[in-house]
């Protein structure tokens, strides 16, 4: 099987570093073109640092990296340190990065990969606000019939918000970002609250992460047991949600999530419910399906997968 190209588009954050690293180290099934960084958990410039600082830890010195967007589309930029701590990495201590940033601006890279590359071959794979990605289609809105998938983590519809009671962090910050992708008419994969908040590190799991023993292990066992204080106080959850690595699991095994194909529009004119995702989940509107919306997963055969691939680094 080829490996399917994919560009990942990220805020890291704790939990996109582990869906960095699970991507990189599953080369049968994911080839990764490029990362772009965006701002969002924190400032552009932590950002940039934290994905040089993940790729290293993975051995991966020669990823491309680009620094993208530092602010949303039309709003003041809200970061997530209370969450994330204030490098947006706190948990491990990991050496500074060495590798540098590549020329460029991540939006020109976005654009110029689905350009030169057949289309349906580059799968989008959005772990923070949509900023990057909406660039992209309003400066080349040809690019949108090129894209193979979106595949992003954002919103939720159940399980409701966790930045407002109506949103998700990755929508509310950028919801002008998202109206424009989940319009663009590319191919959707949703990864909601509502699947993410199901993939808990639960002590066991932790504990069996630190138990790989390897550089790369113990940092996500460290990085888990910082960013779990949010969710287990606000939650009262079993552990960190896994929100971000959701989305690269998916593309190494589609058959952990189950989902409906629905409508998905994004709230962008009211401040109670901005950046909210209104999903019509049970089809009560006649809007056209525009998304596969996830709604549940096997956390186990999750877990499994991602501490195997995660001990292979
Ligand atoms: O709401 C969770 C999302 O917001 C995750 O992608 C997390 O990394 C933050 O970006
Ligand atoms: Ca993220």
């Amino acid at each position: 099987m080829t490996p399917r190209k994919i560009i990942i588009d990220t805020d890291p954050g704790q939990d996109d570093a582990v869906a960095i690293l699970l991507a990189l180290a599953s080369p049968d099934e994911i080839e990764v073109l490029g990362i772009t960084c965006v701002a969002g958990n924190v400032p552009l410039d932590l950002t940039t640092r934290n994905a040089r600082i993940v790729c290293e830890l993975a051995g991966h010195r020669d990823m491309r990296i680009f620094a993208g967007c530092d602010r949303p589309l039309g709003r003041k930029l809200v970061t997530a340190e209370h969450v994330h701590g204030k490098t947006g990495l706190d948990g491990p201590d990991l050496p500074d990065p060495t590798m540098a940033l590549q020329d460029g601006h991540a939006v020109d890279f976005i654009i110029d990969q689905l350009r030169d590359h057949a289309p349906g071959t580059i799968t989008l794979c959005p772990l923070g606000p949509l900023t990057n990605i909406a660039t992209a289609l309003q400066k080349a809105p040809d690019i949108a019939k090129r894209i193979a998938k979106i595949v992003l983590m954002g919103g939720g519809c159940f399980e409701g918000g966790n930045i407002t009671p109506a949103a998700e962090f990755n929508i509310y910050v950028d919801p002008q970002a998202a109206d424009i992708v989940f319009k663009c008419g590319a191919p959707i994969v949703v990864m909601p609250l509502d699947v993410t908040h199901k993939a808990l590190v639960t002590r066991a799991r932790n504990d069996a992460f630190r138990a790989l023993g390897t550089a790369a292990g113990v940092a996500v066992a460290e990085m888990t047991d910082f960013f779990e204080r949010f969710d287990k106080e606000k939650y009262g959850s079993a552990g960190a949600p896994l929100h971000d690595p959701c989305v690269t699991a998916y593309l190494v095994d589609p058959d952990l999530f189950n989902g409906r194909h629905i409508n998905v529009e994004i709230e962008t004119q009211s401040e109670l419910t901005m950046g909210m995702t209104v999903a019509d989940w049970w089809r009560v509107t006649d809007r056209p399906p525009n998304a596969t919306f996830m709604g549940d997963l096997d956390a186990d055969g999750f877990f499994a997968l991602l501490t195997d691939r995660i001990g292979r680094l």
